[in-house]
């Protein structure tokens, strides 16, 4: 009889396990979500400024579903989109980024690179997600050049260790950013500087919200901060929240708006709107794309 209960409740067990793992791979995974945030931060009876911040779109070709979601984005009519990163899981993806991103191309735009544009998926357990100090492996080259040459003919600032002034929403909005520091591909000491009077607005960009590169930017005068990467801990403890960040970002601020510590600045983290295709699940952190709205202070 005891035998029997220990059965009954093993296969109990395994029945909520596969159920959650079917809910984290087949549902959340695609119930894509608008978020929005006020970020307090122009001056006193300045208009608010919209900006879109997108994320981690791992698009593979097939994502007709995610496509048509972020296509249908521009009806958000933005002032400003920022993509950071991480747009690619599949050698054959441009096509199907471009097809979601095309209503966006026309606006005013700015873009960073993260390590899945430059290498895709290595298949491996997708529990490896979950360890922070994981080692990262090098998947099949990825055409991030393709990708960089569309966004810059829509006339997107490529912000690669760059830095850039662009008009947006009737602003005059001064743009820093770095490659992925997550494989270090960043240099900001090649941009670094304290910001430009002349500009209405600062604003930080990188793949991973790495905190040598947020404190430089912070220090620097940037006022707002964007960074995806962290897929806001992609399976995530209901009430707990994020159990990595992939990178020295505090699970705390794993994703949303966050005042960045020991500065004036405020901090975006993206959870982004896919997942790498070796853990193609996600849990109590569903994908999103963030309307961050600019306001006085
Ligand atoms: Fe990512």
């Amino acid at each position: 009889m005891r035998k029997r209960s220990f059965i009954a409740l093993g296969a109990g067990v395994l029945a909520a396990g596969g159920a959650t793992l079917g809910y984290a791979s087949l549902i959340e995974r695609n119930l894509f979500m608008l978020r929005r945030f006020d970020v307090p931060l122009l001056e006193p009876d300045a208009e608010p400024l919209r900006i879109l911040h997108l994320s981690d779109l791992h698009m593979m070709p097939d994502q007709r579903r995610k496509q048509s979601w972020v296509a249908a984005l521009g009806g958000t009519d933005p002032d400003l989109v920022v993509v950071t990163g991480d747009n690619m899981a599949d050698p054959d993806a441009v096509p199907g980024v471009l097809r979601a991103l095309d209503p966006l191309l026309s606006l005013p735009g700015a873009f960073v690179f993260g390590s899945n544009d430059y290498r895709g998926p290595v298949w491996a357990n997708p529990l490896r997600y979950l360890l922070s100090e994981r080692e990262y492996v090098q998947g099949v080259e990825l055409p991030h050049e393709d990708l960089r040459a569309a966004f810059v003919d829509a006339g997107w600032a490529d912000l690669n260790n760059s830095r850039t002034v662009v008009k947006a929403g009737g602003r005059s909005i001064e743009l820093v950013g770095v490659d992925d520091p997550h494989v270090d591909r960043d240099d900001y000491a090649s941009v670094a500087g304290p910001i430009s009077r002349g500009a209405d607005l600062h604003i930080g960009v990188t793949h991973t919200p790495a905190s040598r590169v947020l404190d430089a930017m912070a220090a620097d005068g940037f006022g707002l901060l964007l960074a995806g990467h962290t897929h806001g801990g992609q399976v995530c403890v209901p009430g707990y929240g994020a159990l990595t960040t992939n990178c020295d970002l505090p699970h705390a601020m794993a994703k949303g708006l966050h005042r960045w510590p020991g500065s004036e600045a405020w901090l975006h983290v993206s959870a982004g709107l896919g997942t790498h295709p070796t853990a193609p699940i996600r849990f109590a952190c569903p994908p999103e794309a963030t309307i961050l709205t600019l306001i006085p202070r």
